[in-house]
């Protein structure tokens, strides 16, 4: 049987909604997949956008909307055989990662960037062993365990201070900074209680005492003289989290030559295991020269949704062209930031106050996601803005944001 070359990036692009159309399924459609999907619209690519819940920022750009359990992998498999997609983006790490397997192996159709890919970094344990045992990367000292006494032995191991996140969560959920023995137990049941999947596992990191963190945004795409996968970099970005969510993000980080060097050292090593198209949002530690590796998503970063505002194509747009076959360009093309709006109250169909205001921030832009439901802590939109620095970027974000009033349409 011959693959279908809409599987492999050759670079022939179809009609959408005609039996020649490049078919490409997101599994999650947030305000990440929303970007992508806007993306491959523009490129006349036929999308079909999936989600748990009805009316996902993504729906609403896409072709075709599905609401499914993601998780459930006949579910999943039966949209997939439905559908036929040509490619299948993972845009969030909650997936049967089994079923993308069985479908990849099938031939059905391309996992981004390999369905390997999303079964390690949706665990914290498969990524760090490859990163560390395998790649010997630098990383926080770690250890697993399985109850509150193996917790307490691997503690007594990597000593204080030291964080534990369950092996499976996202967004800092579940996850705790332990200072001495008093906040052991605590830590142990906010990680039982706040897991993904309640695996009763969990990692213990040291703490890595930063000077700052950063996404090192980087992509595999083909490069257009040899049509070879190769590695291309985006200018290092910044960001302060606050109870495991990004807040603001501004790019490019300034670092020194050195820590720069060994970012994107890690970060190659990272990406080119993982394999594959795509970008990828490689998460670093940094302290003078000194760079340890945390994490990695295979696919566009939170974080990243300043380069809407400071490079020449979007993380979401480099994504796009990457998984189609398409040459990238990583180039910046102005200093900027991101802050991120929140929702400050739990209701349906919420309205927004204040737009005209952020947009009329010198060098402001904003996004909003369209989400049906608001909650106090989620993320409904995001402002953006260039500047002549990153200061000045991160103060016209941070203002912009501050204008924007979620309001009660009731
Ligand atoms: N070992 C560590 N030492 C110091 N700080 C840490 C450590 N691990 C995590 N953090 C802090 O907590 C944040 C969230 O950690 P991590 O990225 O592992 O969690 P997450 O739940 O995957 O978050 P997200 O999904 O938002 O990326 C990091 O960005 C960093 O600020
Ligand atoms: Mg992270």
């Amino acid at each position: 049987m011959q693959t279908d070359p809409r599987r492999t990036g050759a670079t022939r692009l179809g009609t959408p909604l005609s039996p020649n159309a490049t078919r490409v399924m997101l599994l999650g459609a947030g305000e990440l997949g929303k970007e992508v999907i806007i993306a491959l619209q523009r490129l006349g690519v036929e999308v079909i956008a999936v989600d748990r819940y009805a009316n996902a920022p993504g729906h609403q750009v896409a072709h075709r909307a599905h609401v499914i359990d993601m998780t459930d992998a006949a579910a999943l498999r039966a949209l997939v055989e439905k559908e036929q997609p040509h490619l299948i983006v993972p845009e969030i790490e909650a997936i049967a990662t089994e079923a993308l397997a069985d479908i990849e192996s099938a031939g059905l159709a391309t996992v981004i960037p390999t369905a390997r890919a999303t079964q390690l970094t949706m665990n914290r344990e498969g990524i760090r062993r490859l990163a560390a045992e395998q790649l010997g990367l630098p990383t926080s000292p770690y250890a697993f365990a399985q109850s509150l006494d193996e917790m307490k032995a691997a503690i007594a191991k990597i000593g204080f201070p030291c964080v534990v996140k369950p092996v499976m969560s996202s967004s800092g959920k579940g996850q705790s900074v332990l200072k001495s023995d008093a906040d052991v137990e605590p830590a142990w049941n906010y990680a039982m209680a706040g897991g993904r999947v309640n695996h009763g596992r969990v990692i213990v990191e040291g703490f890595i005492d930063f000077e700052y963190e950063i996404t090192q945004l980087t992509v595999r795409a083909a490069d257009p003289a040899s049509g070879e996968t190769q590695t291309y970099f985006c200018d290092p970005i910044g960001h302060v989290q606050v109870a495991g969510d990004y807040v603001e993000s501004w790019q490019p980080q300034a670092m020194s030559p050195a820590a720069l060097a060994k970012s994107r050292d890690v970060a190659a090593k990272v990406v080119t295991a993982l394999g594959g198209r795509g970008l990828f949002g490689v998460e670093l530690f940094v302290r003078g020269d000194d760079v340890w590796f945390s994490e990695v998503s295979p696919r566009p970063h939170d974080t990243g949704l300043v380069t809407l505002a400071t490079q020449r194509f979007s993380e979401f747009e480099l994504h796009a062209r990457a998984i189609l076959g398409l040459p990238v360009d990583t180039a910046l093309r102005a200093p900027g930031a991101s802050a991120v709006i929140y929702g400050g109250l739990d209701e349906a169909g919420i309205a927004f106050e204040g737009v005209a205001e952020a947009l009329a921030v010198p060098g402001a832009d904003l996004r909003l996601f369209g989400k049906p439901e608001s909650f106090v802590k989620r993320r409904m939109g995001v402002a953006l803005a260039t500047g002549a620095d990153t200061g000045e970027a991160r103060e016209r974000a941070k203002l912009a944001a501050s204008k924007v009033r979620p309001v009660s349409a009731r």
